[in-house]
Formats: C-alpha cells, structure tokens, sequence
C-alpha cells in the first residue's frame, strides 16, 4: 500500500484528481471504477476544474460505478445516477452511454446483479477503481460479514450505514434499506485502486483497515492483499496512523 498524507481536505482531493489524471493521460480509454459519498465530490470538482482547462479528454473513458441504491429512480436526487451526472459527468465530455451505474429499479434485483457483474467483467475489471470508506468500513456498500462477498450482489443497510446516510435525506425513513453493490471481488479485480479517506471521524477506521487485521468485520482491510493500492488522507483522518 502506498499512503499519501495531504495537509487538508483540499489536498487529498488535489492528490486524488492528479492520480486519476495521470491514469486517463496513460490509457485515454481507460475504464474508471468510480464511488459516491462525500469524500470524493472534492476530488470530481478537481477533476472537472483539469477538464475545463482542457488538461483532460473523457471522450474515450468508460466508467462503471460500485453501487446503487434500490428503489431510487435515476431522478431522485438522492440516487447515485443522479450524484454521478450532477458532481461529474455533467461537467465533462464522458458520454453517457459510456458510463454505468446499477440499476436500483430492476424488477429482478438478483439479475440486474448478475448483469452488472458481467458488464463489469466484459470490461475487464476497472483500470483504476476509486473507493471512500463508510465508519464501519464498508466500501461500496460491502457491510460487515462473515465473509468477503464475492461478486455484485443486493445487501440489507446497516443500521449504522443507514444513521449515516440519513443526512442527505429529509428524514430517516427516506433512507433505502437495500442497495446493489459491487462484490469484495469485484472490487478486488480492479488494476490500481484509490482509497480516499478524509476526516476526523475515519481516523479509528483508517487505522482499523490499513494497519489492523485483515477481517469481514472491516471490509476495507481486504485492500491491504492487492498489489497496487493507493490510500489518500488528509491529516485529521491520519491522526493514528
Ligand atoms: C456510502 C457509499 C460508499 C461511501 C460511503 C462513505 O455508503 N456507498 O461508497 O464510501 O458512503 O461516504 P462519505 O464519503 O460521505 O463518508
């Protein structure tokens, strides 16, 4: 793992967007695994700035996102379709045929798994795969387990997921209970992966994934077995590392 300590928020989100920079600037057709959340806006506003100053082409870029959640239409503003056009897709030439996020109102949730799966696969996996990281250590929505899941799959919220989500909607009972996300898996046949973690609040679970036990019960751990993770933080979210 290589761990890169910015001053603030603003510099891990600066170190964020020059990675990924650099990704589309090695391979313009390159495939981006990308994450919702609030830890990654910064980084796509960045990225968005690079392409305004006509520093970055997203013309050829495929990208494919790790989660979804069910019963949202696109529409909703609370649906990560809808995060994913507002804070980066709308800013940038990427085209929309290009870019994919499950579809949380699938009649057949378990094949709308299937068939993210196998667009995921058919891809080769994500060239680059950005992650944020919840206070319980999920990635996408992999909640603790028993077990790594492996492949894109539906999952029940964790009440501790569904309390932290709860500020972007109007009240507790908005937040869904159910969401599609990629697969431990999945996730972990990406080529690089990022890990943005920002915050006071992360410091115990930074520490937690990156120097503790690699267990289910801390599903970011698993990130320490891939050969080529990059975790970015700012100070506060560093503090016990
Ligand atoms: C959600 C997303 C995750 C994200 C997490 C943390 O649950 N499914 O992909 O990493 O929130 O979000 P934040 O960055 O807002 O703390």
């Amino acid at each position: 793992m290589r761990i890169l300590i910015a001053k603030d928020y603003d510099g891990m989100c600066r170190n964020g967007a020059d990675l990924i920079a650099a990704q589309l600037l090695l391979k313009p057709n390159c495939v981006l695994g990308l994450a919702t959340g609030s830890t990654p806006c910064g980084i796509y506003d960045r990225l968005a700035e690079k392409y305004s100053a006509g520093e970055l082409d997203f013309s050829a870029v495929h990208s494919v996102n790790l989660d979804e959640y069910v019963g949202l239409p696109p529409e909703n503003d609370q649906s990560y379709r809808y995060f994913m056009q507002k804070n980066l897709f709308d800013r940038v030439n990427i085209r929309r045929e290009n870019t994919h996020v499950p579809n949380g109102l699938a009649e057949d949730i378990e094949a709308e798994c299937r068939r993210y799966e196998q667009l995921t696969a058919a891809y080769g996996y994500p060239d680059l795969q950005l992650l944020g990281i919840g206070l319980n250590g999920h990635i996408g929505f992999n909640e603790p387990d028993e077990s790594f899941p492996v492949a894109t799959h539906r999952v029940s919220l964790t009440e501790s997921t569904i309390q932290a989500n709860s500020r972007f909607f109007k009240s507790l009972d908005e937040v869904p209970r159910a969401a599609v996300t990629m697969g431990i898996g999945t996730i972990m046949r990406a080529r690089r992966i990022l890990l943005a973690i920002s915050g006071e609040n992360k410091k115990e679970i930074a520490r937690a994934a990156i120097l503790g036990p690699v267990t289910p019960r801390v599903p970011a751990s698993v990130l320490q077995l891939h050969p080529d993770v990059t975790v970015i933080l700012d100070e506060a979210a560093a503090a016990l590392l």
